[in-house]
């Protein structure tokens, strides 16, 4: 395939608008379907959805609820920690994990990433257990697992609890026992968001929590619904997060798509890899054995203080770029009083100053790769 000289549409990191006019004839029934029934909370689709997706994840439940930060909120809620019990959580991450933890005045305890992988090391969360470790929260990021087999013996033999962040990793597959399990459903529960740009994204605000345990299932069920198992008996301090019908709809047409939507960003990430080895200080994502990779994101790093000028040699080429993410959470204010400074996670630290995110998503094509791929190359010729 040949690369083009001018970019062959108007590039987006996430082409939604593609997305809805190749899925239009669908998407529009079912939202129509729903606005005929009005039945606009808790409707059929919130329970049908919940179901198709417990059976494409291969776990006993799934339980939706309003985004992917009460996810994480409200399987912490149900866990029935107590204030200053230590939760230990990646430094360099999105934000959600470390903040719905300080927001349950439980204690984040951040720990270090892999330097290739992106992924919470293992060595450096055993370094920050303390006697009030409780949990652990493994973030699945840019859409490839964490190591589940070791954080799991680790939560093991310490008693904690695990909780799976996957907002980014729905659909990956990751290796524990000699088994390939999904993503997310090998700890104590996971979570997931729905938000537009994920890979199964919705048309606003969305999220999930699964899990295997019955009984954690129903305790995260009343979290999500006022802390009442029947309409108006408050058994439990809960919230109010649900995922509206409309979602829902949407969601369940999506989700049989993913499998294709999942195979395109696969494609385009090895075709990035085969076209952008060889260029100096500038390093390809690095897959893990233990974990398939969905590709949420294509993060690269490079070294060097060179990513500024690249992503406006890019940028020129109307070739839009990310940074995911440019402060660890341990240097944000939010997190001062936690008392971490610069130097506590230099590997957080230097990926904040490294990494960029390339577009990729469920409609680009083989030539926008090119395209795009050809224009980095072009900045180091
Ligand atoms: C890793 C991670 N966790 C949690 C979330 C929170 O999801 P939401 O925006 O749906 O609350 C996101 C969303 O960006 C995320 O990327």
């Amino acid at each position: 395939m040949s690369a083009l000289a001018a970019p062959p549409v108007k590039l987006e990191m996430v082409d939604l608008k593609r997305q809805y006019q190749r899925l239009k004839p669908e998407i529009d029934a079912a939202m129509a379907e729903v606005l005929a029934q009005t039945a606009f909370i808790n409707g059929p689709q919130v329970k049908a959805f919940a179901t198709e997706l417990a059976a494409y994840l291969r776990c006993n439940h799934v339980v939706p609820c309003a985004n992917g930060t009460d996810a994480l909120q409200i399987v912490l809620m149900a866990l029935g920690l107590e204030p200053g019990d230590e939760v230990i959580v990646p430094a360099f991450n999105y934000v959600a994990t470390a903040e719905v933890i300080g927001l349950l005045k439980l204690k984040p305890v951040f720990c270090e990433v892999h330097p290739e992988l992106f992924t919470l090391d293992l060595a450096s969360a055993e370094a920050a257990l303390t006697g009030r470790t409780r949990a652990i929260m493994p973030v699945h990021l840019f859409g490839q697992c964490a190591p589940m087999e070791e954080v799991l013996a680790f939560a093991r033999q310490h008693n904690l609890y695990v909780v799976e962040d996957n907002a980014q990793a729905i659909g990956a597959e990751v290796l524990v026992q000699g088994q390939w399990q999904r993503a997310g459903t090998v700890g104590t529960a996971g979570t997931t968001s729905f938000f537009p740009s994920k890979n199964l994204g919705c048309m606003g605000d969305g999220g999930a929590v699964y899990l295997n345990d019955d009984a954690l299932a129903e305790r995260i069920r009343m979290m999500a619904n006022h802390g009442q198992r029947q309409k108006y008996s408050y058994e439990l301090i809960g919230c109010n997060s649900r995922l509206d019908t409309l979602q829902a709809a949407l969601l369940r047409v999506k989700l049989q798509h993913l499998p294709q939507f999942t195979q395109t960003r696969q494609a385009a990430a090895s075709r990035y890899d085969e076209l952008l080895q060889g260029l100096p200080g500038l390093h390809t994502p690095v897959r893990a054995a233990h974990s398939t990779h969905v590709f949420h994101q294509y993060t690269l790093r490079a070294e060097g203080g060179q990513r500024a000028a690249l992503q406006a040699h890019l940028q020129a080429a109307g070739i839009p770029t990310m940074i995911y993410y440019p402060s660890p959470l341990h240097l944000q204010g939010a997190f001062a009083y936690l008392g971490y400074g610069p130097g506590s996670f230099p590997v957080a630290e230097r990926l904040s100053g490294e990494v960029f995110s390339l577009p990729i998503h469920s409609e680009i094509t083989e030539e926008e790769v090119a395209y795009i791929a050809t224009q980095v190359r072009a900045f180091f010729a």
